[in-house]
């Protein structure tokens, strides 16, 4: 069975969440193509994904077709995609989509495609249109030369399959704006929190660690997926506010796992083993303009050597095949150096950097994974 992926702005980000979502569920599975914000992934039959469990994708659904354009006509002859009358539609992928239009003409359904102003606009600064549509279709064909075609078939070969899934942005919108305390400038985004989790490999039941909780973003959305979490914060004010906004989630949600928020320097990590650690790094001070080169290289050499001692504790604190989710600062163009700080803390990469970046912000982010 293959099951195609429309990822959101940051595809290598959601590619590397769902391959490690994967992994972690020793679920059998291979990579078929990644390109663009296009992902095909086989596994077993009958596997099912929920697209609300991800924090990158926008829509998913099964390829029910696969073969050259000959095989395609023909099969558009045969079958019926979309089992309505009326109905809007999307496309995403590289295929013209007049074939399909004369099918739906044929069918004499009022099929109309949208195209939609509205843009998303993707980390690497390409933008593409995003619809709203009652169905999006899958449709794209590569060549057995393009070096994205991890599975390279004899010459074209046409990919087809209709979404049943899109991503609903509602329940987490309302997590995020009802409870009791938010913190715009520090807090991550749901998004990110979820895609920290699946990197970390958390399982529910799985005990979580936020070393840097915050007022317990991360943890929210663990909890969510029915991890037991513990979240430590060295300002006060932070864990009492992670406090409250965890009570009421537990109680929102009727949520039956464990948390504990302490507060303390994650230096004093407490003596447990956890399964999972994920964490949005601090910063030290909040930047109110942009730094200059001098400045942000100085932060970063700040920051590396403020991160060694936690990351030596937190091996200590960690089950050894627990993986460490976590964010480094990105300023200007000065990053992290992730392999000397692995070194220094006996740790090694799993995931290499991946940046996480927006265009109106100085401060950006590497995403990684340490073990
Ligand atoms: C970037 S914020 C994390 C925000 C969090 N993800 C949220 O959504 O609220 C970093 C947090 O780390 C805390 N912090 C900084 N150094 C720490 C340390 N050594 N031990 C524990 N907490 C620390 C800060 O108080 C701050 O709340």
């Amino acid at each position: 069975m293959k099951t195609f992926f429309i990822l959101g702005r940051n595809p290598q980000l959601s590619r590397v969440e769902i391959l490690e979502f994967l992994k972690a569920r020793n679920r059998t599975h291979k990579e078929i193509l990644f390109q663009g914000n296009l992902l095909i992934i086989q596994t077993n039959e009958g596997e099912k994904f929920d697209i609300q469990e991800f924090g990158g994708i926008m829509h998913l659904g099964q390829i029910t077709f696969e073969g050259n354009l000959e095989q395609l006509k023909i099969y558009f002859e045969q079958n019926e995609i979309i089992p309505a009358d009326k109905f809007s539609y999307a496309i995403h992928g590289n295929l013209d989509s007049q074939i399909l239009k004369e099918k739906f003409k044929r069918e004499h359904k009022k099929a109309s495609q949208k195209h939609g102003r509205k843009l998303i606009k993707f980390q690497d600064g390409h933008k593409q249109e995003n619809p709203k549509a009652d169905f999006y279709i899958f449709l794209h064909s590569t060549n057995a030369d393009e070096p994205h075609n991890i599975s390279p078939a004899t010459s074209q070969r046409i990919y087809f399959g209709v979404t049943s899934q899109t991503y609903d942005p509602t329940e987490v919108k309302k997590r995020d704006m009802q409870k009791p305390v938010r913190r715009e400038a520090l807090a991550i985004s749901p998004r990110l929190s979820k895609i920290l989790i699946n990197l970390s490999d958390a399982k529910p039941h799985d005990r979580l660690l936020d070393p840097f909780c915050g007022i317990g973003s991360i943890l929210q959305e663990a909890l969510i997926k029915k991890i037991n979490v513990h979240g430590i914060d060295k300002d006060k004010q932070a864990t009492i506010n992670a406090e409250q906004n965890l009570k009421w989630l537990t109680q929102e949600y009727k949520i039956q796992t464990k948390c504990k928020i302490e507060n303390t320097d994650s230096r004093h990590a407490p003596d447990l083993q956890f399964q999972a650690i994920a964490t949005e790094t601090p910063l030290g001070k909040l930047l109110k303009k942009k730094p200059s080169d001098n400045q942000a290289k100085q932060i970063i050499q700040n920051f590396e050597a403020y991160i060694i001692p936690i990351l030596k504790r937190l091996k200590k604190v960690k089950k050894p095949s627990a993986k460490i989710a976590m964010t480094f600062p990105v300023i200007r163009n000065f990053h992290v150096n992730a392999r000397k700080i692995a070194e220094k803390s006996e740790l090694k990469i799993n995931i290499e950097p991946i940046l996480e970046s927006r265009p109106d912000q100085f401060v950006s982010r590497d995403i990684l994974v340490l073990q």
